[in-house]
Formats: C-alpha cells, sequence, structure tokens
C-alpha cells in the first residue's frame, strides 16, 4: 500500500495542517529543520537506525546513525557559533557530497543561521557572484577547492570565516582559514538549538535566470510542511526504505529531498559521491539494496544508452518505486524503465522557486508516458494565456504555468532583488516561467520554458552569465548564447562569437576558450561548441538577436525578425 493511497480521496479537504500534525507542530511554534531531522528522530526511538550511508571513490565508505547526526550537526552548530556567526548571517556550504555537506546543512540551521550550498564544480567567478549577493559570513569548503576560494577572498571583505573540514596541516593556513575537522572535535551532546520560527529563514539556493546575475531563493523552516508530506506522499518513502537521490545538495533537490525529506522522516539514505557511469550506478543499487531511487531524465537517458546487457549483470530487485526531475522525461524513458527494472520513473516537476514538488505522478496512479500528471493535494494549478493572464479554459490549448502561491515551501524572495521576484506574480499567480498544456483528464503536459534560459542535464544555466564571461576573454569582441539540441543533455550550450582584430579563428582558440568558461564559471556552463560570426543577428537599436540563432539551432523557421526588433 501506498502512503498517499487514492489521489482523489486525499484531494478532497486537504490541509497542509495533516503534516504539521504529523510533525507535532502548531501555528506559532519553534520549527527547527535541523532539529527536526535529527533530534526529533531520535527522539522516536531511532537514534541507532542508521541515516547515511556514505561511498566515495574506490568503495571507501561511512556510516551514520540518527544519533551521529544529531551529535556532529551539534559539533558543527557549536563551533559556528564559538566563531561568532549570528542567525540569519549567511554560511556556504561548498564541497563534493561529502557527508560533512549534509552533517554541516543541518548545523547551519540548528544555530539559527541561512545556508547557502553551492555547486562544487563552481569556479571562481560563480562562486564569486553568489557569495557577494548573500554578503556570505563564512563559507565551508575542503581542501580540493580553497585555491578557489584563495583566489577571489581579497574582493570578499564580509566573508570572515574558511572552514577546511579536511585540513592535513601539509601546507600553511591563511588569513581567515580555520580547520575543522567533524569527527575529531570534541562531539557536542547538548546544543541550544536556535528558536527559529516558520518565517525564519532557512535556505538560500542560486538559480539562473536569462538576464542579470543569479537569483537567491529564499526559503524558510516552515518549508518542512510540504517537504515532508511530499516526501512521503510522492517518493513514497517508508520505514525500512533505502533510498537514493543522486543530485548534488549544491542544488535544491539535492537539499529538500536529499537531505530535509528523507530524515525528517527518519529513513536511511545512501549517497554515492563518484562521477557517473552506468556501471557504478547500477553496483551502487545492488551493493546497497536502493529501493527508492529519485533521479533525472538525463541519468535515465545515459543509462538508456549504455544498453540492458549491463542491466541483467546486476541484481536490481531491491528496486521498488522510481522517480525524477529536472527537465521533461520523455515517454521513451518511462517506457524503457518499467520494461528493464519493473517499474516507471515517475515523473516530478517543481523549481528551486517552489521548494517542493508541484505537479507529479503518484504511486498508484495512472500513467500517461510524458506527461507530468497532476498538482499536488493543496495546490492550486492553471494555465494562464501568455497576454491576458487569464486561465486558459480548452483542454490541450498551451499557456504558461500559473500557482496560486499557497503552500508552505514555497520562496519567501529573491535575496537583495525584491523587484525581479514581484515580477513573479500576476493575478494572484505565481508563474513559474514554463508553457504546459492540460488535457481533459487534467494532466499537465510540459511544452517548454518561456525563457532564454538553459536547461543542460537538468542545470539551469544563465545565457547571460556565459556571454558576460566570454567577453572577458581577451580574443572575443562579442557574444550571444543559446542552447543547442542534445540527445543526452536534451540542451547544452552553444556560443556564437566574432573576434577582435588580431585574433584568428581556430580549433585551438576555441578550446582555449571553452576551458577559460569551464574554469571561470563551471563544466556546465562551458560551450559544447563556439562558432565564430563575422557579425552577430542584431535589431536596429544594436542588440543581439539570441532567438534567431536559437531558431538556427532548432532547425525552427525564424519568422519575420522585424516583429523582433522591439521586444529583443
Ligand atoms: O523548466 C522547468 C524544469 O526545470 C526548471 C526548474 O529548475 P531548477 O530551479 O533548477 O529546479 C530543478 C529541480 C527541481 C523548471 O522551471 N523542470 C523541472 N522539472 C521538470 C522540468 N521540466 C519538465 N519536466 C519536469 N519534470
Amino acid at each position: 500500500m501506498s502512503n498517499i493511497g487514492s489521489y482523489e480521496e486525499r484531494n478532497k479537504n486537504f490541509d497542509w495542517s495533516i503534516a504539521e500534525k504529523e510533525l507535532n507542530y502548531k501555528n506559532g511554534d519553534v520549527i527547527n529543520i535541523g532539529w527536526y531531522c535529527s533530534d526529533r528522530i531520535c527522539e522516536m526511538g531511532k537514534a541507532n537506525k542508521l541515516a547515511l550511508v556514505w561511498e566515495g571513490l574506490g568503495g571507501i565508505e561511512k556510516k551514520y546513525t540518527f544519533n551521529d547526526i544529531r551529535l556532529k550537526s551539534n559539533t558543527i552548530a557549536a563551533f559556528l557559533k564559538n566563531l561568532g556567526i549570528k542567525n540569519e548571517e549567511r554560511v556556504c556550504l561548498f564541497m563534493d557530497k561529502m557527508p560533512e555537506l549534509y552533517i554541516g546543512f543541518l548545523g547551519i540551521l540548528k544555530m539559527g543561521a541561512i545556508a547557502q550550498p553551492l555547486f562544487s564544480a563552481f569556479g571562481d567567478e560563480s562562486l564569486h557572484v553568489r557569495l557577494d549577493n548573500a554578503q556570505t559570513t563564512a563559507i565551508i569548503t575542503q581542501r580540493k577547492h580553497v585555491s578557489k576560494v584563495r583566489k577571489i577572498v581579497d574582493r570578499m571583505p564580509y566573508l570572515k570565516h574558511i572552514v577546511i573540514v579536511d585540513y592535513d596541516g601539509k601546507k600553511p593556513l591563511r588569513e581567515r582559514e580555520i580547520s575543522f575537522s567533524m569527527d575529531e572535535a570534541k562531539q557536542v551532546e547538548n546544543f541550544d538549538i536556535f528558536p527559529t520560527k516558520a518565517e525564519s529563514p532557512s535556505v538560500l539556493h542560486y538559480t539562473s535566470g536569462t538576464t542579470g546575475q543569479p537569483k537567491g531563493v529564499k526559503h524558510v523552516h516552515y518549508s518542512l510542511i510540504s517537504q515532508y508530506l511530499t516526501t512521503k506522499w510522492v517518493l513514497d518513502l517508508q520505514e525500512d526504505d533505502i533510498y537514493w537521490c543522486t543530485a548534488d545538495p549544491g542544488w535544491v533537490t539535492g537539499t529538500s529531498y536529499g537531505i530535509i525529506g528523507p530524515w525528517s522522516l527518519g529513513i536511511t539514505q545512501c549517497v554515492l559521491d563518484t562521477g557517473f557511469s552506468a556501471e557504478s550506478w547500477y553496483k551502487f543499487i545492488e551493493k546497497r539494496k536502493i529501493t527508492m531511487w529519485y533521479s533525472a531524465p538525463t541519468a535515465i537517458r545515459s543509462l538508456m544508452k549504455a544498453g540492458n546487457e549491463i542491466i541483467k549483470q546486476h541484481d536490481l530487485s531491491s528496486l521498488r518505486h522510481l522517480a525524477s526531475v529536472g527537465e521533461p522525461l520523455n515517454a521513451e524513458a518511462v517506457i524503457w524503465s518499467e520494461k528493464v527494472f519493473g517499474k516507471a520513473f515517475l515523473d516530478t516537476y517543481w523549481q528551486t522557486e517552489t521548494g517542493s514538488i508541484m505537479l507529479t505522478n503518484f504511486p498508484g496512479m495512472k500513467i500517461k508516458p510524458g506527461s507530468m500528471a497532476k498538482p499536488f493535494p493543496g495546490i492550486t494549478a492553471t494555465i494562464l494565456d501568455p497576454d491576458t493572464y487569464k486561465e486558459i479554459m480548452e483542454p490541450n490549448k498551451p499557456g504558461l504555468i500559473g500557482f496560486r502561491p499557497d503552500w508552505p515551501a514555497m520562496m519567501r524572495t529573491y535575496w537583495r532583488n525584491e523587484e525581479t521576484y514581484n515580477k513573479k506574480f500576476v493575478n494572484g499567480w505565481y508563474i513559474p516561467g514554463d508553457r504546459s498544456t492540460i488535457d481533459a483528464d487534467g494532466y499537465f503536459w510540459f511544452v517548454g520554458r518561456d525563457d532564454d534560459v538553459i536547461n543542460t542535464g537538468g542545470h539551469l544555466v544563465s545565457p547571460f552569465e556565459v556571454e558576460s564571461a566570454l567577453l572577458e576573454h581577451e580574443s572575443v569582441a562579442e557574444s550571444a548564447v543559446v542552447a543547442k539540441p542534445d540527445e543526452v543533455n536534451m540542451e547544452v550550450v552553444k556560443a556564437f562569437v566574432t573576434l577582435k582584430p588580431g585574433y584568428e579563428a581556430s580549433d585551438d582558440l576555441e578550446l582555449q576558450i571553452m576551458n577559460f568558461i569551464r574554469k571561470k564559471l563551471s563544466p556546465l556552463a562551458m560551450p559544447q561548441e563556439i562558432e565564430y560570426m563575422k557579425t552577430l543577428p542584431k535589431t536596429r537599436s544594436g542588440k543581439i538577436m539570441r532567438r534567431v540563432l536559437h531558431a538556427k539551432e532548432w532547425g525552427e523557421e525564424i519568422g519575420d525578425t522585424s516583429t523582433l526588433e522591439d521586444d529583443e
């Protein structure tokens, strides 16, 4: 029996107080995600249950019980407090998927600061703009990534502490750097948890838009209510499940459903801190006896490509439930997964901003492969006319998705960017910026994004950020960046550039520019192709017409470009 039981029944008289009651929370109480995910689970008698099974390169493993994560998050919280860090100050987590990342997240929340997780593959420039916007007080990182912080530290007077969790004493620490070992520090049995309330800020996740710098999405401790219930009803986690969320906590899936969801339910989860390969993933499922697997379409497509023979070489019979998020999950992938694993990946749709699952398939519900299915109970979702923002009542007619912004995990603002935040709401609807249809049965079908943001392998990349970084390369005069179709990643970054006088187009220069972006921004933002142009298509007022280049890449009609002149 699934946790949700009947979708229709759950929808009748739905109220978020269902989750509040289960979590023993009443309006006005203290609510601290760090406490809920560790201390409360111990109080429920699960102190010795495994919380985290971590596997790194070479198969090394570390195991932590709920009591371990309670003690260690206390220890980290106390350490941060002793450094003088105050509640609501931002503490960045900049690490690979090591245990300190997961447990440090709880520690930061326990002492009332705001956790700011950032993807560890970010280069110095990507890191800098995000720390600068958040005016981050401390960064917790590992040896491997310290050099990127050192490169920008002089430009960050607000950054008081650089905490290194695996310092080996070999090279001297520099100013502001401090060593802290979660395991070697004196373990703190009792920590006075900061009395955060429903609206106290908890997490700041950065996401990319078409224009401007990345936006800091502010979440609050009350988000737990949505994250707990969606984990229970969609991911269907049950007491004996062994859960694997493949997302990195540098992104929202890795925190909402890679930390908060499973641990608030007292579920054992496994983490594989190595790169992707079909062989290592199947091996991991077999060895750890994974029962619930939450992943992403790009990974699923890569597994499809690796073929079915390799699946037969592994015992994957532990799997009982699979789900996916981040990009459109194509019908072929759904059908394939049902064939090879005996169960289909269930598509879930949501965003950094929404904090929790919005549209989704549920265990037991009829699957229409390729569809995002239906709103989570309590979520009012519709399709709006892009011009009038009125609801489209006709089935199968595409328009903008709209949500009534009234669920607990909804973002509270964009950090220091209220103006952009306000623009996301029209006529009482939150507009996530995606287009979809609804069929006659009420199922949602993703059509596309409503902006130029590139979704590569489930990660959003801002064309603006890449274009700006390209201009910093000595050879580049002008740049335009668009998505290019890709079989596995759905989209990859493609750049069009014109060169400054004195520079010759060559393959060598292309590689140089690619590398420059990879180091500065990240491997995700690195253009997979650079096309040299004599001139870029522009409006009469001189703005580059990205849409013309986009249409060319996707083999679409360019249409009458004169109409693009004003709004480009
Ligand atoms: O365009 C949608 C796409 O990813 C965007 C959100 O990206 P991000 O904030 O990074 O969060 C990703 C993980 C929650 C959405 O606006 N997206 C997400 N899920 C789906 C999707 N597109 C199609 N189908 C999905 N299931």
